[in-house]
């Protein structure tokens, strides 16, 4: 039953020392048992400055190799081990040096949806939250090349001005969405804001009226008068920003914007995590460090 799952989880927590941590596309009743929720820049910085013996990542493969490679004394366990992220599978270390060997002078900022071998390969990374602030660190004349994300890529290279060479990843959730589907809501909603993740195709981010990371979305109907949005991100968000916001109306951009991967971690895989302490997240020590340097740069910036 779930409220013995919900129980078990609870008391187990406590007797690990363990601190779950869920992001905004987990489904309702794992962001409702969680400790904090939040972007990836969000839970990069909790696991950095937990003190729990034992971090719990409801979320996809690198969020919680991120969490070990900031936080490398704790515990960290992910839930499914076949949550992964698709995006983060498009670039590896070996095709990334071959990249760097063309371009040797350039810097490689490296999107958190990312392997830790890439990260160790990267000189800085970055979410969708602060990657303009990361690519506008770097002195201007410099070669850029940014992985993976070929659309956040291009929206920053449009933001900064700075010539940027792209990598041919994307987000399989993200990139499916279409101009005329957003047409299309907006004929039904007229008074609605468009506001979308910057994963989307660029002539989707063109017609919006902001394009920000999943925190970015919450701040940004927080704060605005208007009383409809249209959101151009996972399903999962759109619990978060109800519960957030239940005085203000929200419509998916499309049907079955869903990211599978997140939906894997369940309350019995999570609940069977703080049983077992399974799936351990182990990164040899050697690219931990060299990792460590890109993530713990991009935490520098603030
Ligand atoms: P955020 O950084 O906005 O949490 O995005 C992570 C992600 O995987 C989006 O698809
Ligand atoms: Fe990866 Fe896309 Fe899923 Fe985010 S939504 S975790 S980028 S596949």
């Amino acid at each position: 039953m779930t409220s013995d799952l919900v129980k078990y989880i609870a008391a187990r927590k406590k007797e690990l020392n363990a601190v779950i941590l869920a992001h905004y596309y987990q489904l309702p009743e794992i962001q409702d048992n969680a400790d904090f929720v939040g972007d990836s820049l969000q839970l990069a910085r909790k696991a950095a400055e937990t003190d729990a013996e034992v971090i719990v990542c409801c979320g996809v493969h690198f969020m919680a190799e991120s969490a070990k490679i900031l936080n490398p004394s704790k515990t960290v366990l992910i839930p499914e081990v076949k949550a992964g992220c698709p995006m983060a599978d498009m670039v590896t270390a070996d095709k990334l040096r071959k990249m760097k060997e063309k371009h040797k002078d350039a810097r490689v900022v490296c999107y958190v949806n990312s392997s830790a071998e890439v990260k160790a390969e990267s000189d800085i990374c970055c979410t969708s939250s602060n990657a303009v602030q990361v690519v506008n660190s770097i002195p201007e004349g410099t070669e850029i090349i940014f992985v993976p994300d070929r659309n956040l890529g291009a929206y920053v290279a449009g933001q900064t001005g700075r010539k940027i060479i792209l990598w041919e990843g994307f987000c399989p959730v993200h990139d499916v969405v279409t101009s005329e589907e957003i047409e299309e809501q907006k004929k039904k909603h007229p008074e609605a804001k468009i506001v979308v993740h910057p994963e989307c195709p660029p002539e989707v981010t063109a017609m919006a009226d902001a394009v920000r990371s999943t925190a970015g979305i919450l701040k940004y109907v927080k704060e605005s008068k208007d009383r409809e949005f249209i959101i151009g991100t996972e399903e999962g968000f759109l619990y978060t920003l109800t519960k957030n916001c239940p005085d203000k109306t929200f419509y998916l951009a499309r049907n079955n914007f869903i990211c599978h991967d997140m939906k894997t971690i369940t309350l019995e895989n999570l609940a069977l995590a703080l049983e077992k302490r399974q799936y351990e997240v182990e990164i040899s020590e050697d690219i931990r460090k060299k990792a460590s340097h890109a993530l713990e740069r991009m935490i520098a910036l603030g």
